[in-house]
């Protein structure tokens, strides 16, 4: 168990009493190959280091969902619409989450040619939990631009996803300006007093 964490069980949530103290964003990833850890370190780089925690969710709690009131979620879809590995693992634990309160932005990761029946499915199944379980949904995301013939990440009769969409596979030459509108759309959308940072990646 992390220090931080055997600490938090001692103290609860103060953690002023460990001198703990978190940024005002935390994102959670999982990632199996690489392309959605690289993007959220990218979001992070846009919002700023010390306004944005990253955690891989193969090693993450509840403990630090607790933390948080603003909270991004990256997720690829695998295997013809299934939820990648570490989120799977995770799942029964997000499904207890208490997300009231807290604002939620998703992106999710997928190959729309590859996978066009089943593109960016995942991130739609986790938007759902995270909905039902009391999350304000920010980060809706304009499909135009993507080419694919079902998604259930897509909002029923709207052009909208329930997250920013990237495709690494078919489309990484659109990723950067895709980051770029998207946090800034989520920065305003968060109400983050801290200014978005240009970055040349
Ligand atoms: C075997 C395999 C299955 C995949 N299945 C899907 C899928 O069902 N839907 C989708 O949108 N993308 C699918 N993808 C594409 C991945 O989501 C995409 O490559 C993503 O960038 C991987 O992210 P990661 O590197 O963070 O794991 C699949 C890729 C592979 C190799």
């Amino acid at each position: 168990m992390k220090l931080r964490e055997c600490a938090r069980l001692i103290y609860g949530r103060a953690g002023w009493l460990v001198g703990d103290v978190v940024a005002e964003v935390a994102l959670f990833f999982g990632s199996d190959e690489g392309n959605t850890e690289g993007v959220a370190h990218r979001i992070q780089n846009r919002l700023g280091a010390d306004v944005c925690d990253v955690f891989d969710i193969a090693d993450a709690t509840q403990l630090e969902f607790a933390d948080y009131d603003k909270i991004i979620l990256g997720i690829p879809t695998w295997d013809f619409g299934q939820i990648q590995s570490d989120w799977e693992e995770f799942w029964d634990d997000v499904s207890e989450v208490d997300f009231s309160g807290k604002v939620v932005a998703m992106f999710g990761l997928g190959d729309q040619f590859g996978y066009g029946d089943f593109f960016l499915d995942a991130l739609g199944m986790l938007h759902d939990v995270v909905k039902q379980r009391g999350a304000t949904m920010i980060g809706y995301w304009s499909t135009e631009g993507y080419e694919f013939d079902a998604s259930k990440a897509k909002v029923e009769d709207e052009d909208l996803f329930v997250g920013l969409g990237i495709d690494e596979d078919q489309q990484p030459e659109l990723t950067k300006q895709r980051l770029d509108e998207w946090c800034q759309q989520i920065h305003g959308e968060f109400e983050l007093g801290t200014p978005l940072l240009a970055v040349d990646d």
